[in-house]
């Protein structure tokens, strides 16, 4: 996947993304990082087709995602959004059949593979003895994962997450992200997803795409890429790098840089 000088705003007062190029890498984990309202949603939101950039094109398989016939795009690239709100009253299963729709038209029943896709989706996520659960039943890292699921129900080599961990408490976050990892390593599964936590980002990333004021600000491997200047500059934090010959980088929150 290639976004190619990609903008858009939602309004004319301030442009949210300029000019916006990286290419994904193929079967990694592509990281988006930057500050709160630098463009990463709406970046990832382009992405999955869901809105048009007033220029530039993402391109899938070097052709433009709007060319893509909706169901092939959708058996190409599921996206779990930033803030989920998931249908409460069903149970996990009856809400993974609908992630089946990509692979339907009208009078299609569920099927065979569908009941497979289900639970091969539930397996992943370790959500089969939850199955029947009620969604509004769930702890906080339970939905998280059906989040996951829904996405990963759609069986396609690209997924786009928006901020996974949130909400999530350490044990939680470390458990989608290596849920995220083993979907990569084991699947190869092209990952694209959106952290707040750098020291996260360091740990399971291929590829950093740092964002700031909706332009990039700097793209490349994660342990090049984090210096303190960059931080300091898209941040505005002054912060501290630990390297540890063992355990790699570890980045250090000081203080805030005097406006
Ligand atoms: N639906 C919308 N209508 C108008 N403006 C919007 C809309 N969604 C986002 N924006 C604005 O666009 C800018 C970028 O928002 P976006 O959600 O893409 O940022 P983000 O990097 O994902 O931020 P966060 O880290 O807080 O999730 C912000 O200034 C935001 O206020
Ligand atoms: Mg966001």
């Amino acid at each position: 996947m290639e976004v190619k000088g990609v903008s858009f705003s939602y309004n004319s007062v301030e442009p949210t993304l300029k000019n916006v190029s990286f290419t994904i890498q193929k079967n990694k984990i592509n990281t988006i990082v930057g500050p709160n309202g630098s463009g990463k949603s709406t970046l990832l939101e382009i992405m999955a087709r869901l809105i048009a950039p007033e220029s530039g094109e993402v391109l899938l398989a070097g052709k433009s995602i709007f060319e893509w016939k909706p169901k092939n795009f959708a058996q190409n690239v599921a996206i779990v959004h930033q803030n989920n709100v998931l249908p409460n009253e069903l149970t996990v299963k009856e809400l993974l059949y609908f992630g089946r729709l990509p692979y339907k038209n009208w009078r299609m029943t569920q099927n065979k593979e569908d009941d497979l896709a289900v639970e091969r989706a539930l397996i992943r996520t370790e959500l089969t003895e939850k199955a029947d659960k009620r969604i509004d039943s769930l702890s906080g890292g339970e939905r998280q994962r059906v989040f996951v699921a829904t996405a990963l129900v759609q069986e396609t080599p690209i997924l786009l997450l928006d901020e996974p961990t949130t909400f999530l408490d350490m044990y939680y976050q470390l458990e989608i992200l290596e849920l995220i990892k083993r979907l990569n390593e084991e699947e190869k599964l092209t990952i694209v997803m959106v952290l707040h936590d750098l020291n996260q980002a360091l740990t399971y990333s291929d590829q950093l795409i740092v964002m700031k004021d909706g332009e990039v600000a700097a793209k490349g491997d994660p342990n090049e890429l984090l210096t303190t200047e960059l931080i300091a500059e898209t941040y505005g934090v002054y912060v501290h790098i630990l390297d540890d010959k063992n355990t790699g980088k570890y980045i250090v929150p000081q203080r805030r840089k005097e406006i």
